[in-house]
């Protein structure tokens, strides 16, 4: 054995992972399904090609590793993962692991985990977030399966992992699939911090008098400047650069060269799913799921704009950018409070044991969602949130008195102005929910109990009562 751990599938995210290994002091065995990637890689390594391991064959991998074994893959989630799978375990032996630094859907590490274990092989599922720098410099990764596997390669993990104050942005959040859920969520919110900064970008844009409409640059200058304060976060910094980037070809404003049509390969969509499988509903992250899904329909979009384009819309004044900026604020802290609360209730159902507040932490460097904030919530968790929610920890509860009245314009300013902020609307619907003592389900009890006999629960006691609706209800 002449490398301390093996990396299957050389994409870009692989390379850069293998190069952090290897800079950290880990030889590291490397596969790619073409040879020929390998081979360029290596050569390509400079001085860490002498901790590159180049392999071949699964079996010179295997070969190259000492026992118990750990291979990472890095390949696309889905069926690649499960053909990489099925052509290493054979080769592997009793107490040997592998490790899926994928994005998969935590249900596909669930079953690989188990089939493994019947092998007598261990399986990691492991969250890497921070995009290809992240990958190179120190990410932020999220580990679940056996704990004592995750033992045997915690070293190599929080070497390479971020760090924030010297502490590693990595941790273990339970058995099977807890550390791919826990990435799963972090894309969730990483979907609506995305959408509620672009829903600002198309007020600042479209908004207002046509002399208050900003330019990209603009835009971009303002998020420079609100990096620099409470909103300080890695999404709000590259957002500021991109607005202010010209296209070399045109001299317009990149942004303006980009079809508004966004991609998205699963994550968010997955967080969604599950939440509501476990009776949840974290709408900032659904209403950034569906602002994805509505803008891939263009031509219905501009069929659209032919048709109701004009109608007229009596807008408000358009809100000042220090009530954007505190709007904005205001409706992350809810988002995320939806994010803690879908992986509280996974946890609870899967029996991981997760952390929140360790979530919280190893969020605070290296990922996409970093922030200033992140700190600021891995504080309020380990202080303990009332009923289970961020937005009723104190520091949190001060924020939002100060910043719901700022949101609240912005949604009623778009609603007015005819422009969509789905993320921002339905942040602030879930947040007048919680602090609405009483709502109007009790109607809604009442419909099932007319139509169908569903029965309610009186104020005043007893439950699977019935009203007296005549002879329509059962
Ligand atoms: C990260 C990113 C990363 C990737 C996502 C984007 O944490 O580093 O989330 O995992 O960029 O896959 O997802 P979409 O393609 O669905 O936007």
């Amino acid at each position: 054995a002449n490398a301390r751990i093996g990396l299957v599938g050389l994409g870009v995210m692989g390379a850069n992972l293998s190069l952090n290994i290897a800079e950290n002091g880990f030889p590291v065995a490397v596969y790619n399904r073409t040879g020929a990637v390998t081979d360029a890689f290596i050569a390509s390594a400079g001085a860490l090609s002498e901790r590159l391991v180049a392999s071949k064959t699964y079996e010179e991998l295997v070969a190259a590793l000492p026992r118990p074994r750990a291979v990472i893959i890095m390949v696309k989630a889905g069926g690649p993962v499960d053909a990489v799978i099925e052509g290493l375990a054979p080769l592997m032996q009793e107490g040997d692991m592998i490790i899926d630094a994928g994005n998969a859907d935590f249900h596909d590490t669930r079953r690989r985990e188990a089939a493994l274990k019947a092998q007598g092989l261990n399986f990691i599922g492991m969250g890497v977030s921070g995009g290809e720098e992240g990958a190179r410099h120190g990410p932020s990764i999220m580990a679940g399966g056996n704990p004592s596997s995750y033992e045997a390669i915690r070293e190599i993990i929080e070497a390479i992992a971020a760090k924030h104050q010297g502490q590693p942005c990595a941790a273990h959040f339970g058995p099977d699939g807890a550390g791919h859920f826990v990435k799963t969520v972090h894309n969730g919110i990483e979907y609506a911090d995305m959408q509620m900064i672009a829903e600002v970008y198309g007020i600042l844009r479209d908004g207002g008098t046509e002399r208050e409409r900003c330019a990209p640059a603009q835009i971009g200058h303002l998020f420079e400047q609100w990096n620099k304060g409470p909103l300080n976060s890695y999404l709000v910094e590259i957002s500021g650069k991109v607005l202010q980037a010209f296209d070399p070809e045109t001299d317009r404003p990149m942004v303006e060269m980009i079809v508004d049509k966004a991609g998205q390969k699963g994550t968010g969509r997955w967080t969604a799913i599950e939440a509501i499988t476990l009776g949840q509903s974290p709408s900032a992250i659904e209403a950034a799921v569906a602002a994805r899904a509505w803008s891939a329909a263009k031509e219905t979009r501009r069929a659209g704009a032919e048709l109701f384009g004009d109608l007229e819309a009596e807008p408000l004044p358009r809100p000042s950018e220090e009530v954007l900026e505190r709007a904005l604020l205001a409706a992350k802290i809810i988002a995320y409070d939806q994010g803690f609360k879908i992986l509280s209730a996974a946890s609870e159902h899967y029996d991981w044991g997760i952390d929140l507040a360790s979530a919280a932490e190893v969020w605070r460097e290296g990922c996409i969602i970093r922030s200033a904030l992140l700190d600021d919530m891995a504080s309020a968790i380990r202080e303990g949130l009332p009923h289970d929610q961020l937005i009723f920890a104190p520091r949190f509860v001060e924020m939002l008195r100060d910043g719901a009245g700022a949101l609240r314009q912005v949604v009623a300013y778009a609603a007015s102005a005819g422009l969509p902020v789905p993320a921002f609307a339905n942040a602030l619907a879930y947040f007048d929910t919680m602090r609405q003592g009483r709502g109007t389900t009790d109607l809604i009890q009442a419909q099932r109990d007319f139509f169908g006999a569903h029965g309610f629960e009186r104020v005043d006691g007893g439950a699977g009562q019935h009203g007296p609706w005549g002879g329509a209800a059962g």
